[in-house]
C-alpha cells in the first residue's frame, strides 16, 4: 500500500472542523437557487471559493450562511460533510458551528441546531460517523454577544452540543474579552476550547489556559516563539488541533516545510491534525495528512501519535478513550503493516 492510501484508510478522530467551512460550493450555489437568496458576492461555485486573504474568507461564510435557511438545510450540510469524512475513515468528529452567525441570518437557534442533530443522526446510521457540535464565538462580535450565545445554548440543551469554542480572526480580537462566556459555559457543563495563537502572540495561549479555562487549544503556531509557554503546554500535554493546509497559504508563505507545526512536534507539543475548511482550501480529511508526510518529513510513527493525541483530547469518558486507543491502534498497526517498504 502506497503512503497516501495509508493516510486515507486510517482511523481518524477530527476535533477542528468548522461546519460553514465544510460545504462544497455547489451545495452554497443549490440552496441559495432553493430560497431564491442571491449572495452578495459570488454567483457560481467557481467564485464562491475564490479569496485573497482571511477577512474576505470569513465574509464568504457569513454570506453563505444566507443561503441555508431551513431545518433540512442544516440536515444537508452536516450529512454532507460527515459523509465525506466517513470516506477518510473519520470514526468521531466534534464539529464547530456559529450559531450567531445563524441566528443574524434570521435563523432561529432550535431551527439551525436540530437540522444539524438529524443530520448527524442520519450520518451515524448510514455511514457509522459519530459526530458531537462545539457553538464556536465569532469572536470578532461582542462580549455580549458571546454571553446570548451561551445563554441560548442553556436554554435549549441539546445531548449533541457539548462545549464552545472561539473563531474568526484573531489580531485585533483577543481572548480575554471572552471571560464571562466561558465561565457561564464551565457553569452549565459545557467544554472548552478556543483557537489561539493562530496569527498572535503565544500570550493568547495562556490567556485561553489560565483565564478561560480552555482545554484544547485549536491552531496555536507561535507558541514555538516562548519557550517557557511550549515548555509549560509540554509538561501539561495540552492537545493542540493543528490544521497545516488551512493555515499554510495565509500565515506561512504557503509553504507547509516552513509550517511551526514541523517544530510543535519535535519539541513535543501533543498535538493533532484535521483539516478545517476542506473544500474551501481544497482539502480533505486525508489530504492534510498526506501534504504534511510529504513537506513535513512526518512518518506512520508520527501520524500513528497525532492520532492517539486525538482521542485523548475527545470529550468522551475515559473508558471510551480507552477502547479507542486499542481498537485505532490495532487497525492502524495492520494497515502499517501493508505499508510499501
Ligand atoms: N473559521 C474557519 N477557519 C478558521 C480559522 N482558520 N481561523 C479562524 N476562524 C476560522
Ligand atoms: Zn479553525
Amino acid at each position: 500500500m502506497d503512503m497516501s492510501s495509508f493516510l486515507k484508510a486510517i482511523p481518524k478522530v477530527s476535533l477542528h472542523l468548522h461546519l460553514m467551512g465544510s460545504i462544497q460550493a455547489a451545495t452554497v450555489v443549490d440552496l441559495a437557487k432553493k430560497h431564491g437568496v442571491s449572495l452578495p458576492d459570488f454567483d457560481e461555485p467557481e467564485d464562491l471559493y475564490d479569496y485573497p486573504d482571511i477577512y474576505k474568507f470569513l465574509h464568504m461564510y457569513d454570506n453563505s450562511a444566507l443561503a441555508i435557511v431551513d431545518r433540512d438545510d442544516f440536515r444537508r450540510i452536516a450529512y454532507e460533510t460527515l459523509a465525506e469524512a466517513a470516506e477518510h475513515n473519520v470514526r468521531y468528529r466534534e464539529m464547530f458551528f456559529n450559531p450567531t452567525t445563524h441566528m443574524a441570518a434570521g435563523v432561529p437557534y432550535e431551527t439551525a441546531v436540530d437540522g444539524l442533530i438529524d443530520g448527524i443522526r442520519d450520518a451515524e446510521s448510514d455511514h457509522g460517523i459519530v459526530c458531537r457540535l462545539i457553538a464556536a464565538v465569532n469572536r470578532m462580535e461582542t462580549p455580549e454577544l458571546a454571553m446570548t450565545m451561551v445563554d441560548t445554548l442553556v436554554e435549549h440543551p441539546r445531548a449533541e452540543v457539548i462545549g464552545i469554542g472561539m473563531d474568526y480572526a484573531e489580531g485585533e480580537f483577543p481572548p480575554e474579552r471572552f471571560w464571562k462566556a466561558y465561565r457561564l459555559a464551565k457553569a452549565n457543563g459545557l467544554r472548552l476550547t478556543a483557537h489561539a495563537s493562530e496569527d498572535a502572540p503565544p500570550r493568547n495561549i495562556e490567556t485561553c489556559l489560565d483565564l478561560l479555562g480552555c482545554e484544547r487549544i485549536d491552531h496555536g503556531y507561535h507558541v514555538i516563539e516562548s519557550e517557557a509557554i511550549m515548555q509549560r503546554c509540554v509538561d501539561e500535554e495540552v492537545v493542540f488541533t493543528c490544521t497545516p493546509v488551512s493555515t499554510a497559504w495565509v500565515y506561512f508563505g504557503d509553504d507547509l516545510a516552513n509550517h511551526p507545526i514541523k517544530t510543535m512536534a519535535a519539541r513535543g507539543i501533543k498535538l493533532m491534525l484535521d483539516c478545517d475548511d476542506p473544500p474551501m482550501f481544497k482539502t480533505n480529511p486525508s489530504k492534510d495528512f498526506i501534504l504534511a508526510a510529504e513537506h513535513m518529513g512526518f512518518g506512520p510513527a508520527d501520524f500513528r501519535r497525532f492520532m492517539l493525541n486525538g482521542i485523548d483530547g475527545c470529550w468522551v469518558d475515559d473508558s471510551t478513550k480507552a477502547a479507542w486507543r486499542t481498537s485505532y491502534a490495532a487497525d492502524f498497526d495492520a494497515l502499517a503493516a501493508q505499508l510499501d517498504a
